[in-house]
């Protein structure tokens, strides 16, 4: 994982985009991003399900973005993830293969920080942040999606309505001091 300032030139969603102004961890988890490494070598299931136990996230799927698997419904599907959104719930993240980006905004500075993630990371998006994903080149990104309870995967897109979310108004005061 590795995160910076997203440069905000033209250019493929799918590039890095990196302004090479690096973000450290602090930042994240002022914003309440979560993220962590856990290796896909043996064993890395039961170190999933552990961190799954401790944090209560009692369900998981696993989803695939791939051109393969998604045809001629892929480049619509991958700027339908690129729009920005928040959600009521975490989103979280367990890559399996491939790579992509997480764009997530700083609270403060409303500037796009992106994450970029690959096999064996573990990213907790949290309710109410204004956030996107992206695959990188590669165009393959395969991702355990787990959850506490029922998945909550509407995405509510940035507006005024979103913007008067409670989820994102809560967001907001929890990070008010950090970010
Ligand atoms: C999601 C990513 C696209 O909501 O943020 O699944
Ligand atoms: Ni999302």
């Amino acid at each position: 994982m590795r995160a910076y300032y997203f440069d905000n030139q033209p250019g493929d969603q799918r590039l890095p985009h990196d302004s090479s102004r690096a973000v450290d961890t602090e930042t994240l988890n002022g914003l309440k991003v979560e993220a962590w490494n856990i290796p896909l070598t043996e064993g890395y299931e039961e170190k999933l399900n552990a961190v799954a136990r401790e944090r209560a996230y009692k369900n998981r799927d696993v989803i695939t973005i791939s051109k393969e698997g998604l045809g001629d419904q892929y480049e619509e599907k991958i700027k339908g993830f690129y729009e920005e959104h928040i959600h009521e719930d975490e989103e979280i993240r367990y890559i399996l293969a491939g790579g992509g980006f997480f764009d997530v905004r700083q609270a403060s500075t409303d500037t796009w920080i992106r994450i970029a993630v690959s096999a064996g990371d573990l990213l907790v998006v949290p309710a109410g942040i204004y956030h996107r994903f992206t695959v990188d080149e590669g165009n393959m990104a395969q991702a355990v999606r787990l959850f506490k309870d029922e998945p909550k995967w509407k995405a509510i897109y940035r507006g005024a309505e979103s913007d008067a979310n409670p989820h994102r108004i809560d967001y907001l005061k929890s990070v008010a001091a950090a970010a």
